[in-house]
This record gives structure tokens, C-alpha cells and sequence, in this order.
């Protein structure tokens, strides 16, 4: 007992002696904050490789659907487009080549989705110059993409204001007469 409080006293002493030289690093450039981390998802598929190091243009995966309204996420056989051959020995990538296989959706949990009674379109937004970044952040840095952005009727509001886009409650809403 008597060795356990010596061996804690001298770790205090240590912490109190780094703390002391701290003012020394106050001077070193600050470290970038973390990237957020999103819900657990069932393949471990990572933003920050495809999009950020290996630089994929955010287009490559997310095609437009037939009206531009939705950005897809891409099926488990656009992924094997690549993945039949690379890092198949990776446990992640054969449970998406069993995907593949099976012809199953993905059950990726969603991370932006609104209620079904709120009208949204991609096209509308990317057509007057917003880019991805605007709305759901550095997605390029995230392992695993998480919402940083306020997408509730306030978050919507805020940004029409400041950009003179329409206010009226039929813009998000199909209103019944
Ligand atoms: C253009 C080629 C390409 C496409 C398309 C692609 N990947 Fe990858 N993926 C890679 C490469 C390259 C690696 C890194 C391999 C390595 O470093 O060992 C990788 C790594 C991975 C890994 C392993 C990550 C780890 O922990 O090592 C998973 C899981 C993965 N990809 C899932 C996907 C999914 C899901 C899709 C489709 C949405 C996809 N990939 C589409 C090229 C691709
Ligand atoms: C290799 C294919 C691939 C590339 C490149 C890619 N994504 Fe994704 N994206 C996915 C997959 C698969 C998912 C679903 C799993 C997840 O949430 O990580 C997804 C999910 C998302 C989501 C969450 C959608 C939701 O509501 O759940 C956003 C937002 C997103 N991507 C934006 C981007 C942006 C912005 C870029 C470019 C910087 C990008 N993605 C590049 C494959 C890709
Ligand atoms: C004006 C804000 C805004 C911009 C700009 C924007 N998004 Fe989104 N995104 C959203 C909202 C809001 C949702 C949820 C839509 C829904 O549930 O109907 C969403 C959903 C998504 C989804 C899930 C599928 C879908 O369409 O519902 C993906 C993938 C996605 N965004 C990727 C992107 C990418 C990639 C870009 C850039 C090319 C981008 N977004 C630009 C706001 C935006
Ligand atoms: C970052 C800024 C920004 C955010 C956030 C944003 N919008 Fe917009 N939105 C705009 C702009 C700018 C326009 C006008 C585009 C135009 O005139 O073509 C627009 C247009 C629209 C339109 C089309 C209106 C029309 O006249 O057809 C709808 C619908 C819409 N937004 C819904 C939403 C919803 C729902 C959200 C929240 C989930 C949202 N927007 C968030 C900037 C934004
Ligand atoms: C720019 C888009 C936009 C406009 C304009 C807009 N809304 Fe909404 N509204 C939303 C979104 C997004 C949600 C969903 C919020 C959420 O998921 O928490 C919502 C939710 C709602 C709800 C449900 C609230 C709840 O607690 O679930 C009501 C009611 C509503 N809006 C009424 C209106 C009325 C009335 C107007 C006109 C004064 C209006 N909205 C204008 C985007 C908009």
C-alpha cells in the first residue's frame, strides 16, 4: 500500500513538473480539431480514405437520381468495382462482397434524412453554387460521416434568410388546400 501511494505521489510530482513547463507550448501551432465521428454503420466504410486520401470525388459515389432531387448511395456492386480485386483479405470488404453476392441493400444508418413531409432537392441547392461542404461539413476528414449541420425547420430558415430564398411555408411543405 505503502509503495502503491510513493509510486502515486511520484506521478503527481511528474504531472505537476510537465505542467509546469506547459507555457513552453502555448507557442507550438494548435492541433486541427478531431473530425466528428458518426453512428456505428455496418460495413466500416470510411469517408476520410476513399473521399480524402485517395481524393474521390464526392459525385463518383453520390450519382443524382433521375430528377437530382436525391444524391444515391451507391450499392455493394458499384463498390466491388474496385473491390473484387483490392484489399480483399479485409474483413469490412468481404462483408460487403457478401452484400454483392446476395443482391442486398446495405442498411447504412442514415445520418441527414428529414421527415417525409419536408420537400428538399439537391439540384435546386447545387444549381445556386452551395457545395456539399455548406451542408454536411468536411465529409473528406470523417471515418465515419456524422451530422454537423442543423437540418430542422430553423436550420433551413436561417440560411433562406440570409440568402433571400423563399420563406413561404409551401416551399418545404405540400400544403393542402
Ligand atoms: C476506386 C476504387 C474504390 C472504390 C469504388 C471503393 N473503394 Fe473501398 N477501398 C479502395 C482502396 C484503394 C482501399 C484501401 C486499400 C488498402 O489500403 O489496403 C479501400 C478500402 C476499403 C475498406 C477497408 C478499410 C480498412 O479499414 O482498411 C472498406 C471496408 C471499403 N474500402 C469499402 C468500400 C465501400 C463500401 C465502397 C462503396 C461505397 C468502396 N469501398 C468503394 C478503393 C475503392
Ligand atoms: C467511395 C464512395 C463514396 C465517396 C467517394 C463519397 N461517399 Fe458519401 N457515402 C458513401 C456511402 C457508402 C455512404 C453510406 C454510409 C455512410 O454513411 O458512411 C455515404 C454517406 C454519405 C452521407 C450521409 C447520407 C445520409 O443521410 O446518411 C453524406 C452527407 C455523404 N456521404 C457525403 C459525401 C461527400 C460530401 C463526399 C465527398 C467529399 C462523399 N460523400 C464521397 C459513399 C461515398
Ligand atoms: C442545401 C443543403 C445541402 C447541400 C448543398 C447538399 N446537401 Fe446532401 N443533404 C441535405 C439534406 C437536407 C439531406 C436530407 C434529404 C432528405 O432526407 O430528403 C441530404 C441528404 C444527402 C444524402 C443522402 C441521400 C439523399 O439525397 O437524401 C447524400 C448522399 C448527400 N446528401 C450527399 C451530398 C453531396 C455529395 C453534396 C454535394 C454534391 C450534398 N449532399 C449537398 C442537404 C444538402
Ligand atoms: C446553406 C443555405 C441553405 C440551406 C441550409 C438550405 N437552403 Fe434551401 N435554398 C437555398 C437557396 C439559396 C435556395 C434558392 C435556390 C434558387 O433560387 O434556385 C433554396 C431553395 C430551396 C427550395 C426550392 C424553392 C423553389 O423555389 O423551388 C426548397 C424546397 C428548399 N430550398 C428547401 C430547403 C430545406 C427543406 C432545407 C433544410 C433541410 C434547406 N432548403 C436548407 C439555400 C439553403
Ligand atoms: C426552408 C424550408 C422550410 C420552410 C420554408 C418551412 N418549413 Fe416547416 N419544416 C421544415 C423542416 C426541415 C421540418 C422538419 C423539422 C425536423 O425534422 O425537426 C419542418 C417541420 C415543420 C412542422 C412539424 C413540426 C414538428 O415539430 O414536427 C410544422 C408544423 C411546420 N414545419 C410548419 C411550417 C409552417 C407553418 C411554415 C411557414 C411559416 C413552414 N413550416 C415553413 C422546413 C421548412
Amino acid at each position: 500500500m505503502r509503495r502503491a501511494l510513493a509510486i502515486l505521489a511520484s506521478v503527481v510530482a511528474a504531472i505537476a513538473l510537465c505542467s509546469a513547463r506547459m507555457p513552453a507550448q502555448a507557442t507550438a501551432p494548435p492541433a486541427a480539431a478531431p473530425a466528428p465521428v458518426g453512428p456505428e454503420q455496418p460495413i466500416q466504410f470510411s469517408h476520410a480514405m476513399h473521399a480524402g486520401t485517395m481524393k474521390m470525388p464526392c459525385e463518383y459515389c453520390h450519382v443524382p437520381s433521375r430528377t437530382g432531387d436525391t444524391l444515391i448511395i451507391p450499392r455493394a456492386d458499384m463498390c466491388m468495382q474496385c473491390h473484387r480485386t483490392m484489399d480483399t483479405g479485409n474483413p469490412e470488404v468481404q462483408k460487403l462482397a457478401q452484400y454483392a453476392k446476395s443482391g442486398s441493400i446495405i442498411p447504412w444508418v442514415r445520418v441527414y434524412e428529414l421527415p417525409s413531409f419536408v420537400t428538399f432537392s439537391h439540384k435546386r441547392h447545387l444549381e445556386h453554387g452551395l457545395t456539399c461542404q455548406d451542408c454536411h461539413g468536411d465529409v473528406a476528414r470523417e471515418e465515419r460521416v456524422a451530422r454537423v449541420t442543423d437540418i430542422s425547420m430553423g436550420g433551413c430558415m436561417s440560411c433562406h434568410r440570409a440568402k433571400h430564398a423563399s420563406l413561404g411555408c409551401n416551399t418545404c411543405h405540400f400544403l393542402q388546400q
